[in-house]
Parts: C-alpha cells; sequence; structure tokens
C-alpha cells in the first residue's frame, strides 16, 4: 500500500520517524514518500506494459516540485491543466514531449506558452477551443497535435464533483459530435488532430465505466480511420482509486486486465496510449500531520481540535471523503491493524475531529472510532497526498502548510511552511 507503517510503537514514514519531522518543522505538515511515488508509478507501469503506456502523471493531484522532479527522474511525463502547472512541469525538468495539457478553460497566453514549449498534445475540449489554437498556432507560425476530448457519458459511479464523462458535465464533445469535428477540422495544417483524449472522473473505483468509455473511443477511432483520418493517439485520462481504506480499492493491475485486452489490437496497429494517473500515484505517498490543540466535550460528543481543518485538507468537508486518521505515537496497545472506519482496536470512542477555522463545516473526520486523545498528541491523516496541498486554501488567513520528501531515512523540507510576511506579500 504504501511506505508509512507503524514499527517500535510509532509510526514511520520509509526510515523516518514522522514524530521528528514534525518536531523539526511543526504542523501541519504535508510528508511524501519518495519510495511510495515510485512504486505506484512502477505499478501503473509494470501493469499496462503490453501497451507501453506514456504515463503522464496528473499535476493537480500534487505538483510539489520536488515530487514532480522525482516522478520526472523515473521517466514519467506530466498531465497538466493550466500555465501554472505547465510552468511546474517544466521547471521539474519534464521534457515538453512528455507533457499532456487538458482543460475546457485554456487562455490565449496559456496556449500560446504550450505551443512555445512543444508539448506532446493538446487536450480539446470544444470546437471554439479548437479554432482558436489553430488561431494561435498559424499566427505564430509553428504547428502541435490535439487530441479530441470525447465525453463518452458513461457513469464512474463516483461523487458527482469528479465526475467528468457523463453528458451533463463541462467536459469533451459528445461522440456523436466527434464525427463532425473531425470532418471539419482534421485537415488543420498548423493544429493537427491527430488523437482522442478522455477522463471519465476520478476516484473510480469499479474497472467497468473504464472497459465501456475504452469500447466507444476505439469504436469512434475506428469509423474516424474508416473516414481517413489517422488517429494515432488514445489518452485514456486518469481516475484510478487510491487506498484510503486497506484493501478497498482495486490495483493497476485490475484496472490494466480490463482495459489492456481491448487496446492492445490498436495498439498494435499503431495506436499510442496515454495514461493520466494522479491520485494513484501521490494519495497514498502522503500523508498530513496535525497537532492536537485541545480535546473537549459537548454533551455526548468529543472534538479534538487541531492545527489542520479545511484549509489544509478539504476533501472531508468538499467530498464526504474518508481518510484515517491514527496518532502518529499510539498509546501501548492501540496500533491499527488496518486503516478503516472500524481499525481494529478495542475500547474506541467517537470523536469529531476537526480544524480551528470558524465554520461548522471545518472537518477532518465526523464521529470516527479513535482511542484516547489528549492535547499535544500528533496525529496522521492518510492516504493524503494527492488533492491535499493542491488544494489547500489559506481561509481564516491560515499560512500554507509546509511540505516535506523523505527518501529512506533523510527527509528534505521541500516547501517551508508560510509566514504571515508571505500572507499579505501581494497586498497593499
Ligand atoms: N486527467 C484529467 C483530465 C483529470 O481531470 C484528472 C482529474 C486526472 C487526469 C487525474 O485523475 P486521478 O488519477 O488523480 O484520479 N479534487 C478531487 C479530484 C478531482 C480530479 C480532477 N481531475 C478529489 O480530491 O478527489
Amino acid at each position: 500500500m504504501d511506505l508509512f507503517a507503524y514499527e517500535g510503537g510509532t509510526l514511520r514514514c520509509e526510515g523516518v520517524p514522522v514524530g521528528d519531522i514534525a518536531a523539526d518543522v511543526g504542523t501541519p505538515t504535508y510528508v511524501y514518500s519518495r519510495g511510495t511515488l515510485a512504486e505506484h508509478l512502477t505499478r501503473v507501469r509494470d501493469a499496462f506494459a503490453a501497451v507501453d503506456p506514456l504515463i503522464c502523471y496528473s499535476v493537480k493531484s500534487c505538483g510539489n516540485l520536488a515530487v514532480l522532479r522525482a516522478l520526472v527522474d523515473l521517466g514519467a511525463g506530466m498531465d497538466v491543466v493550466s500555465g501554472g502547472e505547465l510552468h511546474r512541469a517544466l521547471a521539474a525538468g519534464c521534457p515538453p514531449e512528455r507533457i499532456v495539457y487538458a482543460g475546457v478553460g485554456k487562455r490565449d497566453d496559456e496556449i500560446a506558452a504550450a505551443l512555445d514549449a512543444g508539448i506532446h498534445l493538446l487536450n480539446v475540449e470544444s470546437e471554439q477551443e479548437f479554432e482558436n489554437i489553430a488561431r494561435i498556432a498559424r499566427a505564430r507560425g509553428t504547428e502541435c497535435r490535439c487530441a479530441l476530448r470525447i465525453n463518452p457519458d458513461v457513469d464512474p459511479k463516483t461523487h458527482r464533483h469528479t465526475t467528468t464523462g457523463t453528458k451533463e458535465t463541462k467536459f469533451g464533445v459528445d461522440i456523436e459530435r466527434a464525427r463532425a469535428f473531425f470532418r471539419t477540422y482534421g485537415h488543420d495544417a498548423h493544429a493537427r488532430l491527430v488523437g482522442l483524449h478522455l477522463h471519465i472522473g476520478s476516484p473510480v473505483y469499479d474497472t467497468a465505466p473504464y472497459v465501456e468509455a475504452v469500447r466507444r473511443a476505439l469504436a469512434l477511432r475506428a469509423d474516424l480511420q474508416r473516414e481517413g483520418f489517422e488517429v494515432s493517439v488514445l489518452d485514456a485520462g486518469g481516475g484510478f482509486a487510491a487506498d484510503y481504506e486497506t484493501g478497498r480499492s482495486p490495483a493497476a493491475a485490475d484496472y490494466a486486465a480490463a482495459i489492456v485486452p481491448l487496446l492492445e489490437p490498436a495498439v498494435r496497429d499503431g495506436l499510442r496510449v496515454v495514461l493520466e494517473p494522479g491520485r494513484s500515484i501521490a494519495a497514498n505517498a502522503g500523508i498530513l500531520l496535525t497537532r492536537v490543540q485541545y480535546v473537549k466535550r459537548s454533551g455526548d460528543k468529543r472534538f479534538a481540535i487541531c492545527d489542520a481543518g479545511m484549509n489544509a485538507l478539504l476533501r472531508p468537508s468538499h467530498y464526504d471523503a474518508f481518510h484515517f486518521i491514527w496518532p502518529a505515537e499510539p498509546r501501548a496497545g492501540s496500533v491499527p491493524t488496518r486503516r478503516a472506519a472500524d481499525p481494529g482496536v478495542a475500547g474506541l470512542e467517537p470523536c469529531d475531529v476537526v480544524g480551528p477555522l470558524c465554520e461548522t463545516g471545518d472537518y477532518l473526520a465526523l464521529d470516527r472510532a479513535l482511542p484516547v486523545l489528549e492535547r499535544g498528541d500528533l496525529l496522521a491523516v492518510f492516504t493524503a497526498g494527492a488533492y491535499g496541498m493542491s488544494m489547500a486554501s489559506r481561509y481564516n488567513s491560515s499560512p500554507l502548510p509546509a511540505e516535506v520528501l523523505v527518501d529512506g531515512d533523510r527527509f528534505s523540507l521541500v516547501r517551508r511552511r508560510e509566514t504571515y510576511a508571505d500572507l499579505v506579500a501581494h497586498e497593499g
């Protein structure tokens, strides 16, 4: 699952007790494991080896430069969705030919930056956007490769906020319109339409929606090829789940077992496959460390009030997401045997784990079975590497957390904690 484990009564990330990190850099702090990032990238690569995909890690899931550099060093490409993410990917040393760029609302300056960098693929989401890309490429006397993002109208059975491949969402172009799209734009000399893109949602716990979406994309490709269009790339997006609860999510190998057999004949026929996994690589590679400031009881409720809340990790309040939370230095007899609502420890009591912000929605967990907690206890919020820091905010003028990367028995500060001076640096 990952390289965070309780050993000798304390939680370690690889060889480092996380308590040492908190003592050194304070809390709240995100801690990432380089070894886990590598392990999960390798799992996706090995699982899909038969179709030799270009794996473009989704920068939005965790865009810290040190994390990106580690993945680039391991051969990953990058999936970006903004000029800012493109800047990060290039700053991390990602070769442009390994960068793909999606997003419904690319601005002219963002398109120009992508063209200047010479990235692998611009994933186009509408007729107007294609015309704009072609116009900008023509004006710059350059050309680029584009893939049409199709909306396969497949329900990924995930949270409605992160469902992207159904008709009522803003993403992509209906399959029915895709043929007309190629007929109109498929011969542009500057914006060359070379592929198809899809991304159905995130996280997707079932392999069936992928099978359906990829089937539809391959059928469309066959139709388009019959019409004389060469469709040499299929970017199948991301969305593979992460292990938020022990053993709950399919492994990369499960997704691959369902999808690879569909792709293999097309790959033999010259198709290049791109994948955009984010969460399945980064989520289990990170935890959030937070310290209990106060414990209070109100009626029969128990609250652990921490120095991190929805500002540091939005997922619980925004998506009702489950993140396993446990003391980093548990008292005797309370080391969990699994990460789940029932962690396999006796004598637990419900507790709301909340943040310091002035909102009732500011929580990390509600009614969670937890052991005795005391002021000063260090808590680890697990599987927080993806969409944790990247969605953090400064709400209530909270300085952004620090980020630390662990490699073996060493750790380095890869983003210092913000100061109050940072908070006001762009104002006035
Ligand atoms: N490709 C595209 C076009 C995407 O929109 C996304 C995620 C990905 C790839 C990566 O998906 P992943 O492999 O990480 O599941 N904030 C939400 C997740 C939003 C995902 C948005 N798009 C969360 O915290 O669950």
